[in-house]
């Protein structure tokens, strides 16, 4: 358990800024803030699940860690060095990622082996018929078999290619992975299927995930830790159980609130918040408090100063002046 305890990735300050509207100089005079200030750490062998609405910079959060966008500002901690401008090179064998789409994302053209080989290719890990062995033995992982592998992706089902794209992440015997929304593409029948393989890799070979999903229901019984975002800010972030019991942000709330109930006496119990009206844009993101224009408990101060990211109790971090008064 103690090497549990330990951090593995640490984000400080994480922010990504895209330009946009170029003019006719080409110059770009707006930025879409899809990252905007985002810290947070995330132990060895742990999960985070990072949940919000489409567009709040979920997968820009991912993506940025993993250097395939470079950062704007703010500082990526992987295994106690800073990589922020380190050459990636060496680390792709250690952080990898596992994509939405699994059809998108899988080139169409090629065997599922010489998928999963591919990356031993780059990394130039296994050669020959260790090669050979080591695909047959990622794919027996990841629930297929040693015949798949002369198949090509559209022979299979969605539940199917999503495990070719986990079994691709594992070929470089990877360290942390950032899965984005794996199972939001899939039937709600193949989802927990997934979600349940996905956490005994994760006990069998001791990885760490960044989950990212739309839902907080799809994140509850994979994650350690949760991080709610929205407009590009971390608003709240908690112990899973912590989440699901005590919310704190308003909008954690309503997202919550949103989540169906199977019991249907429970459910009568409940009261279900509605987000009113639309996000707002990531280029001009409201003053002060980002989530004020929906906000039901809304006051001036949301409007004038920005909540800061700040403990209300122990390791549960909210960003929001009602609650940190
Ligand atoms: N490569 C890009 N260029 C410009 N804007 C982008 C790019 N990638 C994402 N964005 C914008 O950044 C914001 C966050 O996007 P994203 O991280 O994909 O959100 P999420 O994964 O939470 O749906 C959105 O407004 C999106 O349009
Ligand atoms: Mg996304």
């Amino acid at each position: 358990m103690a090497a549990k305890d330990k951090k593995i990735l640490e984000v400080k300050n994480l922010t990504k800024f895209f330009p946009v509207k170029k003019d006719f100089f080409g110059t770009s005079h707006s930025m879409v803030k899809a990252v905007d200030n985002v810290s947070f750490y995330i132990n060895k062998g742990e999960t985070l699940g990072l949940v919000g609405e489409s567009g709040c910079g979920k997968t820009t959060t991912g993506r940025t860690i993993l250097r395939l966008h470079e950062p704007t500002a703010g500082e990526i901690i992987f295994e106690g060095n800073n990589i922020t401008e380190a050459d990636m090179k060496p680390l792709r064998k250690k952080m990898q990622i596992i994509f939405q789409d699994p059809y998108a994302s899988l080139n169409p053209r090629m065997t599922v082996g010489d998928i999963i080989g591919e990356p031993m290719e780059i990394h130039d890990l296994e050669k020959g018929s260790q090669r050979k062995d080591k695909i047959y033995q990622l794919l027996e992982m990841v629930g297929l078999n040693r015949e798949h592998a002369s198949r090509y992706p559209h022979e299979f089902s969605g539940g199917q290619r999503q495990r070719v794209g986990i079994a691709r992440a594992l070929a470089v015997k990877p360290e942390f992975i950032v899965c984005d929304e794996p199972i939001s593409a899939l039937d709600v029948s193949i989802q927990a299927q997934i979600v349940n393989m996905l956490e005994d890799l994760q006990a069998s070979l001791g990885l760490t995930y960044l989950f990212i999903a739309h839902d907080l229901s799809m994140v509850k019984h994979i994650s350690d830790k949760v991080g709610v975002m929205y407009l590009g800010k971390l608003i709240e972030l908690a112990d899973s159980e912590e989440i699901y019991s005590k919310p704190a942000h308003p909008y954690t709330q309503a997202l919550l609130s949103s989540i169906p109930i199977a019991d249907p006496s429970e459910s009568r119990k409940k009261k279900r918040i509605i987000l009113e009206g639309d996000v707002p844009s990531p280029i001009n993101p409201p003053s002060g408090c980002r989530f004020r224009t929906r906000c039901r408990y809304s006051m001036k101060k949301c409007e004038e100063l920005e909540p800061e990211f700040k403990e209300i109790s122990i390791g549960h971090f909210c960003a929001c002046h009602l609650v940190s008064e």
